[in-house]
């Protein structure tokens, strides 16, 4: 598997094949045993969009597997005199062994898979996709042991313009998850995208504005993505508008999990953090297990 572009490149059996090379490296990081697997290899980070968790998973997770992390910075780079990003990926395909990427314009990613002979990842790609956090998505609700068949999950938040929720709907698909989609009217998921999961894998998807959370194993809650809007105060409005309150919490199931992407704004009740259904951060630490079990699958091959 050379590239990691889209979930949609992505076959059941290879999701569940990284899930599970994912948890050898939960249990070789828990020995905290130098790891040699991609020793004197050199994984590129080219991050155009902000981040936290997922360039410095990344970074964590080549530097774990003994591979040297190397770190672009768009703003001080030749990018800032006007280099383009083609050249830019040109170089660099040069110096690494992988290129992880992430970019504000959609299908970006894409054009630099079809320029660089080394694996391309794609860590975000405009409102596009986001694979490798549904990986991590999938592989956390493995690990709390809610197990991953028919698994009932609210999305809930900025279905529209979230990357992170359209790679995650289609993962949850593969497992023949029970999907109720919760957003405002004028965030609603891509209704294309709806149909083609129905479809592909003949799975329920229901949308709503007002979600119940009985019944429900876990509510993927994720933040209004201001940046995507024209019009911020629109994001702004949707933001305030649209919460979880304490009101459905105490209602929902006391077993539900509670996962976010993150960052977090104000979705989440401030005090929730320290509720035991709170499972983001638990989910942002799998981030490295996950990241070095895509990392050697695209650099060895195997
Ligand atoms: C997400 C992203 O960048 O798409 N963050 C992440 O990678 N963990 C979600 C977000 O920014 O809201």
């Amino acid at each position: 598997m050379p590239d990691i572009l889209s979930i949609y490149d992505l076959e059941k059996r290879d999701v569940l094949r990284l899930l599970a090379s994912a948890e050898k490296m939960d249990a070789l990081l828990a020995k905290g045993k130098p790891i040699h697997t991609l020793e004197g290899k050199v994984v590129a980070n080219l991050f155009f969009e902000s981040s936290t968790r997922t360039n410095l998973s990344f970074q964590t997770a080549a530097a774990r597997l003994g591979a040297m992390p190397l770190s672009f910075y768009p703003e001080k780079s030749s990018a800032a005199k006007g280099e383009s990003f083609t050249d830019t990926i040109r170089i660099i395909d040069g110096y690494a062994d992988a290129l992880v990427i992430r970019h504000p314009v959609e299908g970006s990613v894409n054009q630099a898979a079809d320029i660089a002979e080394k694996p391309v990842i794609n860590a975000g790609d405009g409102g596009n996709q986001h694979p490798t956090q549904t990986l991590i998505d999938l592989y956390t609700m493995r690990k709390l042991k809610l197990g991953l068949e028919g698994l009932n999950v609210t999305l809930f938040g900025d279905l529209k313009y979230a990357r992170a929720m359209r790679s995650l709907l289609y993962g949850l698909g593969m497992f023949g998850a029970e999907v109720t989609l919760a957003s405002p009217p004028e965030l609603r998921m891509d209704p294309a995208l709806i149909s083609a999961v129905k479809e592909k894998f003949g799975i329920n998807i229901t949308e709503t504005q007002k979600p119940s959370l009985s019944g429900c194993s876990v509510l993927y809650v994720c933040r209004v993505q201001k940046e995507r809007f024209e019009d911020k105060r629109e994001a702004e409005l949707a933001a305030a508008k649209f919460r979880i309150t304490k009101g459905i919490l105490d209602s929902a199931p006391k077993e539900m999990a509670v996962l976010h992407p993150l960052p977090k704004l104000d979705e989440l009740p401030p005090d929730f953090d320290s509720d035991a259904r709170a499972k983001y951060f638990e989910q942002a630490k799998n981030g490295v297990p996950v990241r070095m079990a895509v990392l050697k699958e695209c650099i060895l091959g195997e």
